[in-house]
């Protein structure tokens, strides 16, 4: 093996700037090249190649998103685009393929792997949380500080108006960042997407909160059933005129930004970890976190689902606030 070729892919996330300059700094001490390439696997079907200059890496460390660019790719979903790909990888004499990103990334990854025996390696890259096989994913750390941040601000002006704030974090298909945030930011109730939003109990729940402690903070997972925060506070509105509520919407805010150091530090232990198990001869693996170790897991494991935040924290987010 000779040269490596890394692409961030999927939503973007504070840290994957951090992987890829370790990824390369480990890579050189091999002896081998890492050349990037832009806008995830779009950019890898039209060979959009770009040298990983150490200078730049470095200056990249701490800037959030990613400087490769990322994107969602309709066209490498299909055989004939994954063909394409894999033929951009021989030309340029690529021997092995990193993917930093989520669930969806791996599985295009394992696809391009089975059909046409690219060695590939993954390193989980998503501030969801959501990937099978490992406990952490770069920028999940971040992304909830942001939201803890908003909520510590939210909750003085909640309290100053005596009002009920519901307040949406990012998540489309998983409540980790919710609940994290939610008992990091001491809500009050936790909406997720995990379990359905029973509207009624949530406000018999907040009007009791209100009368006893005077204001509220929801924090909702942007894809639980209701709809989202606007359309849950309306159904919510409808049942307790009486409260006083404000909608915020987080939104991309939580994605931006410069990685934690925790972020930081898990980047790079797991751009070493990947180049370390491609050096060792390793492929079809991911590269991921578990019980505070790295561990090396096959793709095609993690590739079949995705990781239940329910395990991790809900019964701690259920003992301090009401969880749904
Ligand atoms: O998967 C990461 C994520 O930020 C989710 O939390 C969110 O639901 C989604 O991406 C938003 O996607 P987009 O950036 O395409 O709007």
């Amino acid at each position: 093996m000779r040269r490596i070729g890394v692409l961030t892919s999927g939503g973007d996330a504070p840290g994957m700037n951090a992987c890829v300059r370790a990824i390369a700094r480990v890579a050189a001490g091999h002896g081998l090249e890492v050349v990037g390439i832009r806008d995830g696997y779009a950019g890898l079907l039209d060979g959009r190649w770009v040298p990983a200059r150490r200078a730049e890496l470095d200056a990249e460390l701490s800037h959030g998103g990613t400087r490769l660019g990322t994107a969602r790719c309709e066209a490498f979903r299909h055989p004939e685009g994954r063909a394409r790909a894999a033929d951009q990888l021989r030309v340029a004499g690529v021997d092995a393929l990193v993917v930093i990103g989520g669930d969806g990334s791996m599985r295009g990854a394992l696809a391009l792997m089975h059909e046409h025996g690219v060695a590939v390696a993954g390193v989980p890259g998503t501030i969801d949380c959501d990937v099978l096989g490992t406990d952490e994913t770069i920028g999940f750390d971040t992304a909830v500080g942001r939201g803890v941040e908003a909520i510590d601000r939210l909750r003085d002006t909640a309290e100053s108006h005596h009002r009920v704030f519901i307040v949406e974090v990012m998540g489309r298909h998983s409540g980790a960042i919710a609940m994290a945030v939610g008992v990091a930011g001491g809500a009050e109730a936790i909406v997720t997407p995990e379990w359905p939003t029973d509207v009624s109990a949530l406000s018999t729940y907040l009007l009791r909160e209100l009368a006893e402690g005077g204001s509220a903070v929801v924090v909702v997972g942007e894809g639980d059933s209701s709809g989202g925060a606007a359309a849950l506070a309306s159904q919510l509105r409808a049942l307790m005129p009486s409260a006083d509520m404000r909608v915020t919407v987080l939104g991309h805010v939580q994605r931006g930004g410069a990685p934690s150091p925790r972020d930081r530090i898990l980047a790079a232990r797991l751009g070493a970890d990947v180049v370390l198990g491609l050096v060792a001869g390793e492929r079809g693996f991911m590269t991921g976190m578990w019980h505070g170790d790295v561990r090396r897991v096959p793709i095609a494991q993690v590739a079949c689902g995705n990781q239940e935040p329910a395990e991790r924290l809900a019964d701690l987010a259920r003992a301090l606030a009401l969880l749904m």
